[in-house]
């Protein structure tokens, strides 16, 4: 496992459930790993040194967690040196790390997305907003840890924005049609052929309860959607994941590991927000809590082209919920370095689990913060009220000065106030 985060606290929880699963380590892992997988030290972002490591550890499958990596080409230089790898070739993580590549992937192969224009100066920029109309959309193209995407009603705050990602070098931003209606977050796992969705979930983006404030790497979530019609995995599979698969093989770039496709639930229909290379976080800590089939074999199907012939996914019933506990001042600089208790008594509260994001152990063997999203709370229960109140006595529990965290993971779909009023099907 390479990665440091919570959803890599995730991937290992699962993979250490995974009886098929003799081994496990993680590079360089997080505080909270240290039961279920040796950790070891290593640049993730380095081809060459995840490459090196997974050969002196003799790993059958290198499972990358973050997008850097992948970026950086880790998943070109294993499967080079023939170690079988979860996750996408650098060319094909473009479909992340460049908006602008990936809309014009979801032009060639079909699929429903905002109107967008692409601008690498102030003029054309104010140009499109104007054209576009507000709510403004502002996004930079390149990767900036879900926080280079700006929405907002006001005009000066969307040029200060695009001005901001204009100065960076290369800087090139994508300006879009605002998309109204729910989000979902659909993650696919992918041979580069054949496409095995997973359960959908909804995250919690912005800062603040009732989605104020600015946006962040996400504040919670939960699955399954009690909301969603019946027939949006399947309608998402046919007219977004699958020609998305098969435009990026026909470039000779062919996607293998996970698809995440982030999607509004229009008035217009299904539009795909974006697309990113790996799973989400935290969308994957409430998605494989629910997920049956054991984790390993399913990711190793994917990275050896064998995903056609693995048996259905099987599910838990019930629901899971998860939120994010975060450092003071996120999504800004975050305060680091304070003492964190009461991640025991959070364990102990029924159906819960608390993964790490940013932490380190401090001097005295007690977790202290180590970055903006520090901690996630996950829980399960028999309804989506239960693991939503199982999760909140767990952060309850816990204790870490001045941070914060949203009061109202999942309480719109347990009150059933969230409605798609799209018409149904996918491209309506
Ligand atoms: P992205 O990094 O593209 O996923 O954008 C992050 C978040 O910004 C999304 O999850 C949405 O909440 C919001 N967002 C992005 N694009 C749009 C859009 N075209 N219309 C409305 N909201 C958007
Ligand atoms: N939860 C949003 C993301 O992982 O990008």
């Amino acid at each position: 496992m390479v990665g440091a985060g919570a959803r890599e606290h995730a991937l290992v929880s699962a993979l250490a459930n995974d009886p098929s699963v003799e081994e496990l380590f993680a590079a360089p892992g997080n505080a909270g790993m240290g039961s279920q997988a040796e950790l070891l030290d290593v640049d993730a972002n380095d081809p060459n040194a995840v490459t090196a490591l997974a050969q002196q550890v003799h790993a059958d499958l290198v499972v990358v967690g973050p997008e850097a990596p992948l970026v950086a080409g880790v998943a070109d230089a294993l499967r080079e040196a023939g170690i079988a790898c979860f996750g996408p070739s650098a060319a094909a993580a473009e479909l992340e790390a460049s908006k602008a590549f990936a809309k014009q992937v979801m032009h060639s192969a079909g699929v429903p997305t905002a109107r967008a224009g692409v601008a690498t100066d102030i003029d054309t920029v104010s140009m499109m907003l104007q054209e576009f109309g507000a709510p403004h959309v502002v996004k930079d193209d390149g990767l900036a840890a879900g926080k280079g995407v700006v929405v907002t009603d006001d005009f000066d705050e969307a040029i200060a924005h695009a001005q901001e990602c204009l100065a960076k070098p290369n800087g090139r931003i994508v300006i879009e049609e605002f998309l109204d209606g729910p989000e979902v977050s659909l993650f696919c796992i992918t041979d580069g052929v054949t496409v095995v969705p997973l359960q959908p979930a909804q995250d919690f983006k912005r800062v603040g309860d009732g989605d104020a404030g600015p946006n962040t790497g996400g504040m919670g979530a939960y699955t399954p959607l009690p909301w969603a019609p019946a027939n949006l995995v399947d309608d998402v599979v046919r007219t977004v994941a699958q020609p998305t698969i098969d435009e990026m093989a026909r470039r000779g770039t062919p996607f293998a590991g996970l698809l995440y496709i982030g999607l509004a639930l229009t008035s217009r229909g299904t539009r795909v927000i974006e697309f990113n290379a790996r799973f989400g976080d935290p969308e994957t800590q409430v998605v494989l809590a629910s997920l049956k089939t054991p984790l390993a074999g399913v990711l190793h199907a994917a990275a050896i082209g064998g995903l056609a012939e693995l048996p259905p996914l099987e599910w838990y019933e019930g629901a899971a919920v998860t939120v994010v506990i975060a450092a003071e001042n996120y999504p800004g600089t975050p305060v680091t370095g304070d003492p964190i208790t009461g991640i025991d008594d959070a364990e102990n509260v029924e159906g819960v689990q608390v993964l790490h994001a940013g932490t380190k152990t401090g001097p005295d063997g007690v977790p202290v913060s180590a970055g903006g999203r520090v901690l996630s709370v996950v829980a399960q229960g028999a309804t989506l009220a239960e693991a939503r109140d199982n999760a909140y006595d767990g952060v309850n529990a816990i204790f870490l000065r001045g941070s914060h965290y949203r009061s109202d993971i999942a309480d719109k779909a347990i009150e059933g106030t969230i409605f798609q009023t799209a018409p149904q099907g996918a491209d309506s």
